[in-house]
């Protein structure tokens, strides 16, 4: 299996600033590339906590970062329980908070995940296998109307209402069971497009997201997040959807604004202060030079805040 290859790591640096003697949150940790270089980067005592809710990658990245022994603790969890563990090992708050959302090699090639259309797996997709609600289930008996919207929104697929029809009129016949049944049944319906990518890429993104519930678990965590933050800690989170873009920007932004009163209160009744200053106004994208090296960086998005 090929090591998954961190997007945007100078960039994401380059915000983070990792120090020796602070503690670091890597709330997606992976296969341990951006941990692994705010490890370096903040030797010799630097900590970093990292999360992942596939066990897979926290076993992954407890490897990969051995040798930097108890500096690296790792812990198999949503990222929206960061404050329950970071109060569990008594650290409470971070020098800095890295999330880079979405989906690694590791999963795509885990054929067995059944996250990809290359290999026929059953169908899938949980990241987190403690979970039981899964593809299968959700393909098989959500809503047509329910999985017409999905695709729509997550999947972007302007013939998403066709692909629902089609999921909807199979499954009466027979359970979709396999990554290769959904695949071909989307193909049949959307056909081959102009583009490189497979015509089920869409469908199988909006179920990926749906499965694994990734808006609402970035939505719970960027309720309060900032408070995880010591003064002038930094928070970096790299998205590769609009959706998750959307909901980072305006998260931020929230933060970053004196007052959430209407425009024309009197005076301010709301008790909001700042709690974070915006250090990207506009977002960051990944060089050409990274997307020809890692076209997976292609769609990546990065921004980042500091907490006053
Ligand atoms: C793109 S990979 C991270 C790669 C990592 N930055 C690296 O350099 O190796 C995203 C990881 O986040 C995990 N993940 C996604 N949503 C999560 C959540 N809500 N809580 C914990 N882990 C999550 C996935 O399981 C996956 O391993």
């Amino acid at each position: 299996m090929s090591i998954h290859v961190p997007v945007m790591v100078r960039e994401v640096m380059e915000f983070l600033r990792p120090e020796s003697g602070k503690n670091y949150l890597d709330g997606t940790v992976g296969g341990g590339g951006h941990a692994a270089e705010i490890l370096a980067r903040s030797r010799p005592d630097g900590r970093l906590l990292g999360l992942d809710w596939d066990l897979q990658a926290i076993e992954t990245a407890r490897v990969r970062l051995k040798d930097f022994g108890d500096r690296f603790v790792g812990r198999q969890a949503n990222f929206t329980q960061a404050r329950q563990i970071l109060s569990e090992i008594d650290w409470e708050k971070v020098h800095g908070i890295v999330l880079d959302l979405g989906l690694s090699s590791y999963h795509l090639e885990s054929s067995e995940r059944g996250f990809s259309f290359q290999a026929d797996a059953r169908l899938d997709m949980r990241m987190d296998r403690r979970q039981s609600f899964d593809a299968y289930r959700l393909v098989n008996t959500a809503p047509v109307s329910e999985l017409e919207k999905l695709i729509r929104e997550y999947g972007e697929e302007p013939r998403a209402r066709r692909v629902a029809a089609a999921i909807g009129s199979r499954r009466k016949r027979k359970a979709i069971e396999t990554t290769k049944e959904l695949a071909d049944l989307v193909e049949g319906v959307v056909g081959r497009t102009r583009t490189s990518h497979h015509p089920a890429t869409r469908t199988f993104q909006a179920l990926r997201i749906a499965v694994n519930r990734e808006l609402e678990n970035l939505r719970t965590f960027l309720a309060d997040a900032y408070d995880l933050l010591h003064h002038e800690g930094r928070m970096v989170i790299l998205s590769f959807h609009s959706l998750e873009d959307r909901l980072v920007k305006t998260a931020f932004r929230t933060w970053n604004r004196n007052c959430l009163c209407p425009p024309k209160a009197p005076y301010c009744q709301c008790g909001w202060s700042q709690k974070a200053r915006i250090l990207t106004a506009r977002p960051l994208s990944p060089s050409q030079e990274e997307i020809q090296l890692n076209p997976r960086a292609r769609s990546a998005k990065l921004r980042a805040v500091e907490r006053v």
